[in-house]
Order: structure tokens, then C-alpha cells, then sequence
């Protein structure tokens, strides 16, 4: 009888892991891939001087660490975002739609470099997309 229970138990184990690695986090290299990938990409648009006014005087490693928060929570990682509403955190940055595609483009060049597979990207790049309405400013 423990030996029916402890083989039960390792299958609900092994299949909530295989549950997590299945997930788009997972494949975007976890933790440390998540945030070596937000990392890269804020600094790529943050030192571009043709698209990074609104980063002047900003909290780079804030930023840095509430994208992988949110990132994380966004695609199956299981972390619960801490950090402000799109909307408000971008409020009066005047960020045009240009901005906003450079960061789409910043990240897809991260992406790439770090090997993610193109479904992953593309799943990545459409659960980010619509919040260019809460970010870009009309
Ligand atoms: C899908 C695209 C984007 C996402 C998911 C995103 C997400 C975030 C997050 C999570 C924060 C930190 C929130 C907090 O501190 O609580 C943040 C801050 C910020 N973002 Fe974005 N962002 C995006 C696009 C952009 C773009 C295109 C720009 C400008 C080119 C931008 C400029 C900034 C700036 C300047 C801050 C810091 C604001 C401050 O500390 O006052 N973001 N963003």
C-alpha cells in the first residue's frame, strides 16, 4: 500500500514538473534567462540616444527587475507581479509608437541571440503587443 501511495506521489511530482517545464518561461531559460534577455534589451533601448528620452533619470535596475516580474508571471513562471499598472507607470513618458517598436525590436534581437525558438518569440511578442495601447501615448 505505501508502495502504490509513494509511486502516486511520484507521478503527481513528476507530472507537475513536467507541467512547469512545459511552460513559456521555461523555455525562455527561466530565471536567469528571463532576466539576462530584459536585461539586454532595456539596455540596448535605454542607450540608444534615437529612442531613449523617457530613460533619462530612470531606475534602470527597477525597471529591469519588475519586466522580469511581470514577464515571468505572463508566461507560466508562476511569479506574482509587485510593480505598477502599464498604464500609470507610463503616463506623461509621450512614448510614440516608433519607441514602442524599437523596444518590440530591441527584444527580438535579444531573443534571437539567446536561441529562443520562433514560436516561443513569436508567443512572447504577442502576450507584450497589446499593451502598446496602455503605453503609447495618442
Ligand atoms: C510591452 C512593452 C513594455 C512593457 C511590458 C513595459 C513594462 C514596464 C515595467 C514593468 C516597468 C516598471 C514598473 C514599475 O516600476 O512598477 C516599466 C517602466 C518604464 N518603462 Fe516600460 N514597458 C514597455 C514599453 C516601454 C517603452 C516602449 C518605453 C520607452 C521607449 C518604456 C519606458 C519605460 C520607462 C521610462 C519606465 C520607468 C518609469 C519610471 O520609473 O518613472 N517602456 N515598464
Amino acid at each position: 500500500m505505501h508502495n502504490l501511495l509513494a509511486s502516486l506521489l511520484g507521478f503527481v511530482l513528476a507530472a507537475g514538473m513536467a507541467h512547469a517545464d512545459d511552460s513559456l518561461y521555461a523555455r525562455l531559460g527561466g530565471e536567469a534567462g528571463v532576466a539576462q534577455i530584459t536585461s539586454e534589451y532595456i539596455d540596448a533601448v535605454a542607450s540608444d540616444p534615437a529612442v531613449n528620452q523617457s530613460f533619462e533619470k530612470v531606475n534602470l535596475k527597477r525597471v529591469k527587475k519588475m519586466l522580469v516580474e511581470l514577464t515571468c508571471a505572463l508566461t507560466g513562471g508562476g511569479c506574482v507581479y509587485s510593480g505598477d499598472d502599464m498604464k500609470i507607470v507610463h503616463k506623461n513618458l509621450k512614448i510614440t509608437e516608433r519607441e514602442f517598436n524599437a523596444l518590440v525590436e530591441a527584444l527580438r534581437i535579444s531573443l534571437d541571440r539567446h536561441g529562443i525558438a520562433q514560436r516561443d518569440k513569436n508567443a512572447l511578442l504577442a502576450i507584450l503587443a497589446p499593451m502598446k495601447r496602455d503605453i503609447v501615448e495618442k
